[in-house]
C-alpha cells in the first residue's frame, strides 16, 4: 500500500466513469445496496490442507446488454468486499458477472491461523475452487485484483493460465514480493507496516482493544481521496478486522511475503 494509490484506484484505471466524492469531510451512511442488491454467500472450500469458508458476493450482469463474461475482483487490505460497493454496479452495467470474495482473514470469511495459509498461492487456490467448484463458472474469468488482492491476482493468473481470461491488478507500485520494485521500495519508510507487521505477535498484541484506531490510521494517512470512504463504512470495514482473529490474519498476509517472492 503506498500513498498515491488507495482502495477505489482499481476503479480509476478500469472504469474512468468512477463517480468519486469531491472534498475532503466524507459524510453518510453505509451504502445499503451493496448489501441487498447482490447475492451474499459463504462457500466452505477445501484448500488442502485446511477447509476455509469463503464469504463472498456474487453480482449478475445486467440483463439487458451484452454478457461479457465474470470478473472476480480481489480486495486488499485493511478492505473486504465491501470496499468495492461503487464498482460492483458499474461492472454489472457493462455487462459482467461480479464475483467480490472476502479473501481467507477477511469479511465474512473466516480467520484460519497457519501463516501458511496465507500464502498468496493459497489464497488464490482459495478462489479458484470458489469459482470453478463451487459456483462451477468454468470458462475463463478476468481477475482484477487491488493491494495485497493485486498480489493474490497475479497468483491466480500464474497458477491457473487457462482459467484466467485477463488479469488487471492496481496500486501496481508496489507490485508483487519477487520482483524488482518490491525489492527496492519494500523498506520504504512510507511503507512502514510491511516491517512491523511481520514481527511475530507484535501487530496483534499492541493493536489490542484498539484494532479501530489502528485501521483508521490507514484511512486518515493514506487515502488519496479521503471522502471516499466515509465513517460510517470506515467504522464497518474496521469492525470486521475486529473480530477475533482479525489482525492475526492481517498481519500473516505480510509475514508470507519472502514466500511469496520465492514462489513468484
Ligand atoms: C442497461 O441498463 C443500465 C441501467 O440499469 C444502463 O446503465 C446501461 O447503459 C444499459 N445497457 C445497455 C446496453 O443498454
Ligand atoms: C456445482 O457442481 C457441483 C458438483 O456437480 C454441485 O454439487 C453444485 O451444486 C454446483 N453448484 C452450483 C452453484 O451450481
Amino acid at each position: 500500500m503506498i500513498p498515491s494509490t488507495f482502495l477505489y484506484l482499481a476503479v480509476a484505471a478500469l472504469l474512468p466513469l468512477t463517480c468519486r466524492a469531491e472534498g475532503s469531510a466524507g459524510t453518510g451512511p453505509l451504502d445499503q445496496s451493496f448489501f441487498t442488491d447482490y447475492t451474499h454467500r459463504i462457500a466452505t472450500i477445501s484448500t488442502d490442507p485446511e477447509t476455509v469458508r469463503i464469504g463472498y458476493v456474487d453480482a449478475a450482469p445486467a440483463s439487458n446488454g451484452t454478457s461479457r463474461g465474470t470478473i472476480l475482483i480481489i480486495h486488499g487490505w485493511p478492505s473486504s468486499s465491501y470496499g468495492f460497493h461503487k464498482v460492483i454496479p458499474l461492472f454489472m452495467q457493462a455487462g459482467y458477472r461480479v464475483i467480490a470474495p472476502d479473501y481467507r482473514g477477511a469479511g465474512n470469511s473466516n480467520r484460519p491461523l497457519s501463516l501458511d495459509g496465507y500464502r498468496k498461492s493459497v489464497m488464490a487456490a482459495d478462489l479458484h475452487t470458489l469459482v470453478q467448484n463451487h459456483l462451477n463458472i468454468s470458462e475463463p474469468i478476468n481477475v482484477v485484483g487491488h493491494d495485497i488482492g493485486a498480489m493474490v491476482s497475479v497468483a491466480y493468473a500464474g497458477n491457473f493460465p487457462t482459467d484466467t481470461a485477463s488479469l488487471v491488478w492496481s496500486e501496481s507500485e508496489v507490485s508483487v514480493p519477487g520482483s524488482a520494485w518490491y525489492e527496492q521500495t519494500k523498506n520504504s519508510p512510507t511503507l512502514w507496516h510491511f516491517n512491523f507487521h511481520r514481527v511475530p505477535d507484535l501487530v496483534e498484541t499492541l493493536t489490542k482493544g484498539r484494532v479501530r484506531e489502528y485501521i483508521k490510521i490507514f484511512y486518515d494517512s493514506f487515502l488519496v481521496n479521503p471522502a471516499g470512504i466515509n465513517p460510517a463504512e470506515r467504522d464497518y470495514i474496521a469492525s470486521q478486522y475486529e473480530e477475533p482473529g482479525g489482525m492475526r490474519a492481517a498481519a500473516h498476509l505480510y509475514r508470507t511475503f519472502d514466500d511469496d517472492a520465492r514462489e513468484n
